[in-house]
């Protein structure tokens, strides 16, 4: 098949390309590196350097005779992405290039302006190109599980049944997101939704929980290969963020009183998650939705067992709880279906402490040049930020 990666410099969009590339489709990955502006503007930097995106995909030429092909641009540039889709004519597009940080979106009116203008005007651009040029490809979308918010009621997946007065229909299932970022995937999902039901298109929307993980059987092949870790208070997911500060000896930081629930799955997950949706396309018309995510944990659970598998490892982990820099529901009720993709054929990795404990090595391995002053929240939901 011919796949198009978009964020294809990013965490996720790196090694799917390699994946992907590897089971000998043709992979082309686009991107406008705004991420490593973003880095600059905050002053934070990836766990391990990210060498540029064409030295990447010639390092991967080189080791696996296999080309992936760099596009370099903006698509918030519709030009850009029309000329790209006409010249590829991908079969699948899987679409990570969006402003992923709930923290970055919520600093003020900047950011969280930018956050949704990049991403709700790259999608209806995707959009527009996709009718114009590639109708008939299919498009996973990169959503993610805090669409929902936490709501009293069990989630189900993208859509759920309602009677009302007597009367049933069957609906996109209600969504409170809980910042600017999450809103934009609100917004980006129901354009894709309407383009479906209007011009047709296939979609996949996958609600993905909380990625965490170091590196996959791709990124291993070669230093250059390693995809961008974050641990920092912007970018750094939950889980990524402690092992980090467990292997340098900071305190583990929950916000609040940590009851806060969430689905999780591990990097390597996600790229399978990915590939089953690309081998398994909607149908034309077909707006689908999958709960990407394999496990619920508190941010509780996670401190506590990164804390275990740490002192197996001769740490001494300490757990702090700070004052909360969100505004969300600290103790709330939590459960969200997720077997759409199981039962596709999803085999979960599950957060083992043997799995723990070998992404724990990884980072020990990796953490000379940690800098600690990034892992405390300096971006607050209340709106007084520095
Ligand atoms: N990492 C997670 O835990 C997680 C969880 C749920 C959902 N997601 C979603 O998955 C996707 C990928 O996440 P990630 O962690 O790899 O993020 P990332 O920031 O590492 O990757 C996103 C990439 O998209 C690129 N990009 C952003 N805007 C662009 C634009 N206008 N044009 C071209 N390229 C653009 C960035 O430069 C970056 O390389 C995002 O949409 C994110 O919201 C991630």
């Amino acid at each position: 098949m011919k796949i198009l990666i978009l964020g294809g410099d990013g965490y996720l969009g790196w090694p799917t390309a390699m994946h992907f590339s590897q089971r000998g489709d043709e992979v082309a990955v686009l991107d406008n590196f705004a991420k490593r502006r973003w880095e600059l503007e905050e002053g934070v930097e990836p766990l391990m350097p990210t060498p540029p995106l064409q030295r990447r995909a010639k390092r991967w030429k080189e080791i696996t005779g296999n080309e992936i092909k760099p596009f370099i641009g903006d698509l918030c540039n519709h030009r850009f992405v029309y000329n790209v889709l006409r010249e590829f004519s991908p079969d699948a597009i899987v679409h990570y290039g969006e402003q992923p940080s709930a923290p970055y979106s919520m600093q003020n009116r900047t950011t969280a302006v930018y956050s949704q203008v990049n991403n709700v005007t790259g999608t209806l651009n995707l959009l527009f190109a996709m009718r114009r040029h590639c109708p008939d490809a299919h498009l996973i979308k990169l959503g993610t599980m805090g669409e929902y918010g936490t709501p009293n009621i069990d989630i189900e997946e993208g859509w759920i049944t309602i009677q009302h007065n007597g009367r049933e229909d069957t609906v996109l299932f209600p969504k409170r997101p809980g910042s600017f970022y999450h809103l934009s995937k609100v917004h980006d999902s129901a354009n894709i939704e309407f383009t479906c039901r209007i011009w047709g298109m296939r979609a996949t929307d996958l609600n993905q929980g909380v990625v965490y993980g170091v590196d996959t059987s791709t990124t291993e092949l070669h230093s250059d290969l390693r995809t961008s870790f974050h641990y920092d208070h912007v970018f750094g997911t939950v889980l990524n963020r402690f092992l980090v500060q467990a292997a340098v000896g900071a305190p583990l930081t929950v916000y609040g009183q940590g009851g806060q629930t969430r689905g999780f799955l591990n990097i390597r997950d996600t790229i399978r998650c990915v590939e089953i949706s690309v081998d398994n396309a909607a149908e034309r018309g077909e707006f689908r939705v999958f709960n990407q995510f394999t496990e619920q944990f508190s941010i509780n659970d996670l401190a506590e067992m990164v804390a275990r598998v740490s002192k197996s490892q001769g740490l001494s982990v300490e757990i702090t709880h700070l004052d909360n820099p969100r505004i969300e529901a600290e103790e709330h009720y939590y459960n969200a279906k997720h077997t759409l993709l199981t039962d596709l054929g999803l085999n979960p990795t599950f957060l083992s402490d043997e799995v723990l404990s070998k992404m724990l090595t990884t980072v020990r391995a990796n953490c000379d040049h940690v800098d600690a002053d990034v892992f405390a929240p300096q971006i607050s939901w209340s709106g007084r930020n520095a």
